[in-house]
């Protein structure tokens, strides 16, 4: 050691931070109709890992010849500061050429499209000029609150000098920081509003750009990567010496596609939350130059590319692993799990709102209004169960060979747990976990019921029956701490085979139906939409009296949410940035428009039994707004 103390050289490296990430992150330009066709416009670079080859797979049109013979005289381990800015031939060829599908959606005629956002997506779109404007404090902030925002500014992570994020938690006794030390995507999204609706953009703004530049980074699983457009579950920053003799340092970010995660898993949900918060952050902002830049037009079509490619799927919802969402471990989630539907759903619709249109993007739209459909039908239809429906499903005829069976995917009347039979309330209902064929998950996800009211993916009426039944059970629901992740929580053998015996995943317990206070800003912004905010105002109440005395815990335990989590973290992020951003919520309302969508009828319209003589069965006006 040569005497210099831990801060010491923690100075010296930030004193030798390369500060030309920086530079390039205000160096991108827009995508306005002229410049997204093909004009030689810089584009923000992905910057490759220090560990890997700069020069692996990379997106089709950053593959310039320059930067290839650059490559080749300058050897793989060539610091990324000697790439040169690759010039994009036409951004648009790296998602219309890997997606002939847009040319042959399924229906071409069932929408007005043309290209044309509706008059909703005029009137709601992002305007400089009608950007929602954060609101000022109208009151003296509750010491819960003051102590709340000093946490949540001690979690802030730099770069460059730069706040770009918040640390998934910072908990001073927790040995073990496992990766709760880096900066989640999807963590990071309340904390991203409550900043937001304080007027401190720049936060997000960072992360937006960031994040985006991690974006397809070359990252292998056992020598197989991860796909064109997927967003990191996480990143962390890191500080590298630029050469052998450590005599300078340099930043990088250093995501994580799942290729570390525990059970190897890659989030689905990082790009959709992405989209999600980008609309909000231009929203609130107005911020009409960010979203037209061809990096970040880009950035979201590299993102719906993924998502809306053709697989082996007879369904238009999303066919994901398990733990490929916030439950990022094994519970029987894989298929079509609700949350991911919802939050496709959401960025959908938010993407339509954001892609300039124009000849490189009128399929890409097409698409997505054909998915919206298609999906919106099929959740609406399929997804939904009251005590009417329970009763039908009760009463179903299994092995029905045709097309307009009624028993579609073929469910076993016995598959209706025997908790429901008694739980379900005569009046309300909710969207359930998982369909797939032959299996109905009937456990109630708290996250993709309350995202799909945000997001309008359910009819008026059944967002209210959702909110009605939580109201009803609120003792199995939120009881001491708001909100159940699922209920009820898989028991024995269940439990043995569906989560492999996971000992963190007990009955009643984190995942498997414990309680997680960062539902909170989610269950108010439902809450606010369908005109109930005194429900939220009660949740939030039965949290704020626990959560600061309890150090802001990730989660608790036991049937009724008594006990702080086994394992859980203190001065988790997402708890204390969830419980700003509700209060906040509450007391703005207005601003809940940053992250909702209002109820699309046309998008009822273009249904394919009404073009296809073929589909003679359909029971699609039973997603109507006024049935239930
Ligand atoms: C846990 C949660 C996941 C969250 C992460 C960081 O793994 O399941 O949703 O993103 O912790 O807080």
């Amino acid at each position: 050691m040569n005497g210099q103390t831990p801060m010491g050289l923690a100075a010296a490296a930030a004193a030798a931070v390369r500060p030309c990430r920086r530079r390039l992150l205000s160096s991108a330009s827009t995508a306005g109709s002229k410049t997204a066709a093909g004009t030689a416009t810089p584009l923000f670079p992905r910057l490759p890992h220090p560990h890997h080859p700069p020069y692996g797979r990379r997106l089709p049109f950053l593959v310039s010849a320059a930067s290839q013979s650059q490559a080749s005289q300058t050897g793989p381990d060539a610091p990324p500061t000697h790439i040169p800015v690759p010039i994009p031939s036409d951004p648009r060829a790296a998602v219309s050429g890997n997606l002939p599908f847009f040319d042959r959606v399924l229906f071409p005629d069932s929408f007005p499209l043309d290209t044309r956002p509706t008059k909703e997506d005029e009137d709601s779109s992002v305007q400089a000029d009608e950007a929602v404007a954060p609101a000022p404090p109208v009151r003296e902030e509750t010491e819960t609150e003051r102590e709340a925002w000093r946490l949540l500014r001690r979690a802030v992570v730099s770069y460059c000098g730069e706040p770009v994020g918040t640390v998934a938690a910072e908990d001073p006794e927790c040995t073990e920081t496992l990766n709760y030390d880096q900066v989640f995507i999807r963590d990071f999204v309340p904390s991203a509003l409550a900043f937001l609706m304080r007027g401190e953009t720049e936060i997000v703004r960072n992360f937006l750009l960031h994040t985006l530049q991690l974006q397809s980074w070359e990252k292998t699983v056992d020598c197989y990567s991860p796909g064109q457009g997927l967003m990191p579950a996480s990143f962390k920053i890191r500080t590298v010496p630029l050469d052998e003799n450590n005599e300078g340092f340099e930043e990088v970010l250093d995501p994580d596609f799942g290729e570390a995660a525990i059970g190897r898993v890659a989030p689905v949900d990082s790009g959709l939350w992405w989209i999600i918060l980008l609309r909000a952050y231009c929203k609130i902002t107005g911020d009409n130059a960010l979203l037209e830049r061809v990096d970040v037009q880009t950035g979201i079509q590299l993102i719906l590319s993924l998502c809306l490619s053709d697989g082996f799927d007879m369904f238009p919802t999303l066919l994901v692993t398990d733990g490929s969402c916030m439950i990022d471990r094994r519970m029987g989630i894989h298929g079509h799990p609700l949350e991911i539907q919802a939050l496709f759903y959401s960025a959908l619709r938010c993407s339509r709102e954001m892609l300039v249109v124009n000849d490189g993007s009128k399929n890409l739209i097409r698409a997505i209004n054909n998915r919206l459909s298609a999906l919106s039908f099929h959740i609406r239809e399929y997804y939904w169960v009251d005590m009417k429906k329970i009763n039908e499903i009760y009463r179903y005829k299994t092995e029905e060979y045709s097309h307009d069976a009624t028993n579609k995917f073929n469910i076993y009347p016995e598959q209706i747990p025997s908790w429901l039979v008694d739980w379900i309330p005569e009046k309300g209902g909710y969207l359930i976990g998982n369909l797939q064929p032959a299996h109905m998950d009937f456990r109630f996800f708290s996250l993709g019921n309350l995202w799909a009211i945000a997001s309008s993916l359910t009819t008026p009426k059944q967002a209210e029956g959702i909110l009605s039944l939580i109201e009803e059970k609120w003792d199995d629901l939120v009881a001491n701490m708001p909100l159940k992740i699922c209920y009820p929580a898989m028991e024995d053998d269940e439990w043995r085979i569906i989560t492999g015996s996971d000992p963190k995943n007990t009955p009643w317990s984190y995942h498997n139906g414990g309680s997680w206070p960062t539902l909170l800003w989610q269950f108010t912004l439902a809450c606010i939409k369908m005109g109930r905010p005194e429900l939220a105002r009660r949740a939030i109440a039965v949290a704020e009296e626990r959560l600061s005395d309890d150090k802001w815990p990730e989660y608790y335990d036991t049937r009724s949410g008594r006990f702080i989590g086994k394992q859980s973290r203190s001065y988790q992020t997402w708890t204390i940035a969830g419980f700003l951003t509700s209060k906040m919520l509450l007391e703005n309302p207005e601003l809940a428009s940053i992250l909702t969508c209002d109820e699309d009828l046309e998008l009822l319209e273009g249904c394919a039994c009404c073009l296809s003589k073929k589909r003679t069965r359909c029971s699609r006006r039973a997603a109507m707004p006024h049935a239930g």
